[in-house]
């Protein structure tokens, strides 16, 4: 396994280029399996989770090339079986239910386990499904759907699902009539799936609402998709803009999916300001203020922010409060930031941190993506060496961090732990 070792203190000053969003390049590479035609992606992320969805296309019958940032999808005869060994890695595995269904009539899946952040249960998207005539059976440890032929429903989510949204999206696709989506979720990731769906052929109207319609069509084409920019990573960078006191210039970077953080960040002391080059992010003077963040489904501040952004808090003067609403254990990082001085209390869902004059380096354990992300940003502003282990976590999600940081001043090695 490798680790981080981050010598801490310099201010980052630089261009970094955002590279594209892992959070849509999952379902919509899982959508090829939609697609009766081959299908090239670009502005596709090289992250560990887009490697195993390649994999797990590959094993369902759809070969997938990945080179340079382009991903070429050739869908040739579909298998129904998502084995464990994949699935175990990757929860979003999980997102090739809706399509196999809609394609095969038949799919075989792992059922998707807890991780570090919750238990993940996918419940809503298979009482979903079974709305629109799948029926499911749980047969050592696989999720068992079969379906005559997927037919339009008027599906109801009690909670805005991203992962649910996207699995209906792409079943409705093909279903027979009409399928309405209410309680969907709104984040930008699935309005991008959505617009790769229309590219194919798909019939679909209010995505990025609450409310998306979708009308069912014999099958889809192929197409040229790029993949849209990553909000989590940019967000993540504007973070470590302010965090060493540095000045981040972000090109490829998204704006109006990133307003929550950019007027929390502003108002912690940060000036984050819309350039013709890209995203310009620095701090103020006069140093960081606390102030209070409550995760939320998209347009509120997304809880994939919500580790770095209490990483900023730590230095911050005054008391922060976070409270995270939507999972249940996403606290993880907070034991290791006070491993490096920082004065977090938890209580149930919510964290009151309190700020202090600085962190200084240690050795930490990264246990989840952002979590990993929210112990870089610490070791960047801590005075010494931070060792941040088992950040395969954090290659899951970003594009070889350390090159990116390391070009715009930062002082980190990657060695085996
Ligand atoms: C997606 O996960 C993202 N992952 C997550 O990003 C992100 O944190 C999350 O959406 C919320 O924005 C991908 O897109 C691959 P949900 P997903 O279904 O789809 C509960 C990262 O760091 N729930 O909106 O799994 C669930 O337990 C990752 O990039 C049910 O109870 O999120 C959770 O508490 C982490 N039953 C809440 O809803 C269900 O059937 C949000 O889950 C489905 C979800």
């Amino acid at each position: 396994m490798d680790k981080l070792v981050i010598e801490g203190g310099v201010p980052l000053t630089g261009t970094i280029n955002v590279s594209g969003s892992k959070n849509a390049a999952l379902p919509i590479l899982m959508a090829s399996i939609l697609a009766e035609e081959p299908i090239t992606y670009t502005n596709v992320p090289r992250l560990r989770d887009i490697h195993t969805t390649n994999k797990l296309l590959s094993i369902l019958g759809c070969p997938a090339e990945f080179e340079g940032d382009t991903v070429s999808v050739r869908p040739c005869d579909l298998k129904p079986e998502a084995p464990y060994d994949l699935v175990k890695t990757m929860r979003a595995s999980v997102l090739c239910l809706g399509p196999l269904l809609a394609r095969l009539g038949e799919a075989r899946v792992a059922l998707p386990g807890g991780c570090a952040i919750g238990a993940r249960p996918v419940d809503l998207h298979l009482t979903a499904l079974e709305k629109m005539g799948a029926r499911f059976e749980l047969e050592e440890g696989y999720i068992i759907g079969r379906c005559r032929k997927l037919k339009g429903a008027h599906i109801y989510f009690d909670f805005p699902t991203v992962g649910g949204t996207e699995n209906l999206l792409m079943a409705a696709t093909l279903a027979e009539g009409e399928t309405i989506l209410e309680n969907a979720a709104r984040e930008p990731e699935v309005v991008d799936l959505a617009r790769f769906l229309i590219a194919c052929g798909a019939k679909i109207e209010g995505h990025g609402t609450s409310v998306i319609r979708v009308q069912g069509v014999p099958r889809l084409h192929g197409c040229e998709y790029a993949i849209m920019p990553d909000r989590i990573e940019a967000g993540t960078f504007l973070v470590a803009a302010g965090i060493t006191g540095g000045e981040l210039l972000l090109t490829g970077c998204p704006w109006e999916e990133l307003d929550a953080v950019i007027v929390k960040l502003n108002a912690m002391g940060m000036h984050i300001e819309k350039t013709s080059e890209g995203v310009l992010a620095k701090r103020r003077n006069g140093g960081l203020r606390g102030t209070d963040v409550t995760t939320q489904p998209f347009p509120g501040f997304p809880t994939d922010m919500q580790a770095q952004v209490m990483s900023l808090m730590c230095l911050a003067e005054g008391t922060s409060v976070v409270q995270e609403n939507i999972f249940e254990n996403r606290f993880m990082h907070v034991l290791e930031l006070v491993r490096m001085g920082a004065d977090i209390r938890i209580s149930g869902r919510s964290a009151v941190v309190r700020g202090v004059k600085r962190l200084t380096g240690a050795p930490v354990m990264a246990s989840d993506l952002r979590a990993s992300a929210s112990l870089v940003l610490a070791g960047l502003a801590a005075r010494g060496t931070t060792h941040v282990q088992r950040i395969y976590h954090l290659d899951r999600g970003y594009e070889r961090i350390e090159l990116k940081l390391n070009a715009v001043g930062a002082r980190i090695r990657r060695e085996a732990e």
